[in-house]
């Protein structure tokens, strides 16, 4: 059997997150990563244009390249996209939500959820509070000025300290867990950690979604060799630098950040 290819999709650098934790568990394996940064922040989309856009540009890279899964690694458009995603393609889906139960589980007081401003108000995110911490409180905070803030820090902007303090205001001294409800902010773990202090333990989705992927994925080539990555966006500015850091820290090759239309088996 081949390797598999995993595709992972988000509206820019955050996926990485994601993918950081995919590919430590299932290194030879071939990644495609799509950014659909001409519709970035997805945190501010309605979401009949966020259920469109990630179904069309899914669609497009299926009948370019072979793909054995998707993986939505974005909290913003799994919470209301996933359904949708699932009617129209025949391969596995995962998708990314906020990690309400581990934390509610893990917490003694209160959880906080950061999330971007759209995932803080879907049904699917109360639902989550609802079924899965009915003994805790759950504070919310949504801001894309945090998104902005893990892009930046890629791009080697430094992040405003006393920025994040205001915006993480409503919860700090409130909670002792807070779920990193987006997946661009692992990026930005060690500021939020430094301004919320260290009792607070901070919980994402990467290893439970990488734990999914290895079940639904089920590999038995028995390859040792790494895979190959290929990276492309939906729109100019193609930004091979940024991407590129991010992969440097997560010790991987750089690659060339293509547009969409190039993408092609071969
Ligand atoms: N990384 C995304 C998430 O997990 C989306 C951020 C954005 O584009 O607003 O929600």
């Amino acid at each position: 059997m081949n390797r598999r290819n995993i595709l992972i999709f988000d509206s820019g650098v955050g996926g990485l997150s994601v993918f950081k934790e995919i590919v430590q568990r299932l290194p030879y394996e071939n990644y495609i990563y799509l950014f659909d940064n001409e519709a970035y922040p997805y945190g501010e989309l309605a979401p009949e244009t966020l259920i469109s856009r990630t179904c069309t540009l899914v669609q497009q890279m299926m009948q370019r390249k072979t793909i054995d899964i998707v993986v939505i690694a974005c909290n913003t458009a799994s919470t209301i996209v996933l359904p949708h995603l699932r009617q129209q393609i025949d391969i596995p889906v995962v998708g990314v939500v906020p990690a309400i139960k581990p934390a509610s589980l893990l917490s003694k007081t209160a959880v906080g959820l950061i999330a971007t401003p759209a995932t803080i108000t879907r049904q699917y995110t109360h639902d989550l509070i609802r079924n899965f911490a009915t003994d805790k409180e759950v504070k919310l905070i949504g801001d894309s000025r945090l998104v902005e803030m893990a892009e930046q820090k890629l791009r080697n902007e430094s992040v405003d300290l006393q920025e994040l303090e205001h915006i993480l205001s409503p919860i700090k001294g409130e909670v002792d867990v807070a779920v990193l409800g987006c997946t661009h902010f692992p990026l930005i773990r060690e500021e939020i950690s430094l301004v919320l202090g260290k009792n607070v333990e901070l919980v994402d989705s990467g290893e439970a979604i990488a734990r999914r992927v290895d079940s639904l994925l089920e590999i038995k080539h028995g390859l040792s060799s790494q895979g190959t990555l290929e990276a492309f966006s939906s729109a100019p500015p193609f930004e091979e630098e940024a991407l590129n850091k991010a992969l440097r820290q997560l010790c991987f090759t750089p690659v060339q950040l293509l547009p969409i239309q190039d993408a092609s088996d071969h």
